[in-house]
């Protein structure tokens, strides 16, 4: 595989992957580390943060903002200043290609006594910003953007109200948004929620929630002080997913993959490729630092293709890309379907997905809220494009282990914002 100082990987067919993947840790709790422990009081210390560029513009705009991070070999330490500790930003606060680092901080940042300014890359100032700019607005926070997109303007009020906000997407970080907003709000404001997303907010700031028919109620008492604690991050199910696929598509494979996390609201791929017929095992389950994780072990076996649609694209909303290179492979029809979401994301994942897949010879219909793989397909060779989206590059690359011909996944260096050994792993892998 070749070649990082070009931006570009080459694949070839892989005879099969055999041995222990080491994961990059989890990035959506790591995010959230390192800003409630910016909001704490003392100093926390998160074990096993990530290398992975969206945790570290986190890091960089907590600097910016007056927080301490320093960092060893077992992790960082990060001098929490409490609800009012942040420090007014001298420059605009870059959140790089990080949509949860800008949707996070902006609640954070709405409750202030200062001003300032969120910046992204050009990905990240293409998504849509109203869908958090609006719930801020009700709050009392003054905000300016471009038509709905960042840069955004945060003008900082200490008289923020607390709500009661239903949310009309699903989305765990618009609901964050809110839930931090309504720390810095007078009162108890409520996330109501539809459909169930990623809940490590509440489990990691400890908040109530309580469900009445099909909706989740998350209450968040404003002003609540936390003090400083231990965080210990586990393997990022969603970097794991990619070796899910490839070690059950992938002829011949056996991976293990230790400290996996398997938060529920995370973990709906593995229900669909066992669906698909996949051979997934997990052993040695326990709760770290509140979050519950496991050893996991896949082997190859021959898919078959499957519906997915409907509450839970949600839980895997992240694993969508890697689910249809299985799907292009699995024999029979796969229709991928209520996936709209994926348009947003740090790409329009349908339409990234399809183009690479066709491109590899895949037999796929674009729909405007999924996709429908015709299965079956023997892969070739061509030139796929990431898209400047990590994952999109991660599925190309292990689309190429599966086909005939050499693959070259342009822009493969994005992978390097959640997983930045993924090519590495994968050459080691076989
Ligand atoms: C995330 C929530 C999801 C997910 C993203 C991380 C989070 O985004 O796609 O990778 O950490 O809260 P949405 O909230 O936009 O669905």
């Amino acid at each position: 595989m070749s070649d990082s100082l070009e931006n570009v990987r080459i694949l070839r067919k892989s005879r099969g992957l055999v041995g222990t993947v080491l994961l990059p840790a989890d990035k959506s709790i790591a995010h959230r580390a390192a800003l409630f422990s910016a909001l704490s009081i003392g100093t926390s210390h998160i074990v096993g943060y990530p290398t992975s560029e969206d945790p570290k513009s986190t890091l960089s705009c907590l600097r910016q903002l007056g927080i301490q991070i320093a960092s060893d070999e077992v992790g960082l330490s990060v001098v929490g200043k409490g609800l009012d500790g942040l420090v007014t930003p001298e420059n605009a606060l870059d959140c790089g290609n990080s949509g949860t680092t800008m949707r996070l901080l902006s609640g954070i940042l709405a409750g202030q006594s200062f001003s300032s300014v969120l910046t992204g890359d050009s990905s990240l100032s293409a998504r849509p910003m109203g869908r958090i700019i609006d719930p801020l607005r009700m709050m009392g926070a003054l905000i300016q953007s471009n038509g709905g997109r960042a840069p955004l303007r945060i003008e900082g009020s200490q008289n923020l109200r607390a709500v009661e906000y239903e949310l009309p997407v699903a989305s765990a970080q618009v609901k964050s948004c809110v839930l931090l907003a309504g720390l810095f709000s007078e009162g108890i404001t409520t996330v109501i929620e539809n459909t169930p997303t990623r809940d490590h907010t509440e489990r990691m700031l400890g908040l109530s929630s309580v469900t009445i028919g099909s909706k989740k109620y998350i209450s968040v008492q404003g002003g609540q002080q936390k003090t400083a604690q231990m965080w210990s991050i586990p393997g990022d199910f969603s970097a794991a997913a990619f070796f899910l696929v490839a070690g059950s598509i992938v002829p011949n494979s056996a991976l293990h993959l230790p400290r996996v996390g398997l938060n529920p609201t995370r973990t709906g791929l593995i229900d669909i490729l066992r669906a698909m017929g996949a051979d997934i095992s997990i052993r040695n389950e326990r709760i770290v630092a509140g979050e519950p994780i496991a050893d996991l072990d896949v082997r190859s076996s021959e898919l078959t293709g499957i519906t997915v649609g409907g509450e839970i694209i949600a839980n895997i909303i992240d694993e969508i890309p890697i689910l249809a290179v299985a799907a292009s492979v699995a024999e029979g029809e796969t229709i991928i379907q209520d996936a709209a979401e994926l348009r947003f994301k740090e790409t329009d994942r349908i339409s990234a997905m399809m183009n690479g897949l066709t491109t590899l010879g895949a037999r796929i219909e674009e729909r405007e809220d999924g996709l429908v793989i015709a299965g079956g397909s023997s892969l070739t060779g061509g030139t796929v494009e990431s898209f400047n989206d990590h994952r999109i590059a991660m599925a190309m690359g292990v689309a190429g282990l599966m086909a005939s011909g050499d693959v070259r996944v342009e822009g493969a260096n994005a992978a390097a914002v959640s997983f930045p050994t993924f090519w590495d792993v994968l050459q080691e892998l076989g």
